[in-house]
């Protein structure tokens, strides 16, 4: 699959979004070492703090049928439909992608790829 043709997924997926609170939807799409692809959109909550990201529904979806070994995440997300606009992802899901992916994993937005070292080139680590 291309770029383009993840970046449509996720835009797509984000059709299945459910924040009703921000209104900002927001779909993603990780694809695994083995070819498998796993979506995930944004789930808000009234509860605010428990609103799970698309990245992160993405990457719990895998993780939780064994896969663990991932290439690239392409993310979109807007408020009005127009997913030209870059949605980079937040702090807390580059952390969880962190756990499983290593500096070169891929990260699809509107705007161009980027890697996981783009974005957090110096990430915490417990040892
Ligand atoms: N959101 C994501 O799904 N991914 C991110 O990386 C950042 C933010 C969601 C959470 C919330 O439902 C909405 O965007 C507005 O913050």
């Amino acid at each position: 699959m291309t770029n383009s043709e993840f970046l449509e997924l996720a835009e797509k997926t984000a059709r299945n979004s459910y924040s009703r609170y921000s209104g900002f939807r927001v779909g993603a799409v990780l694809a695994t070492d083995g070819g498998r692809i796993f979506t995930g959109c944004n789930v808000e909550n009234s509860s605010f703090s428990l609103t799970n990201c698309a990245e992160r529904t993405a990457v719990f979806k895998a993780v939780s049928e064994g896969v663990t070994q991932f290439t690239k995440i392409a993310v979109v997300g807007s408020s009005d439909g127009d997913f030209s606009k870059p949605c980079r992802p937040c702090g807390a899901c580059l952390q969880v992608l962190s756990e499983f992916c290593g500096d070169d994993f891929k990260i699809v937005l509107s705007d161009g790829e980027y890697s996981l070292k783009d974005f957090m080139p110096m990430r915490f680590e417990l040892e």
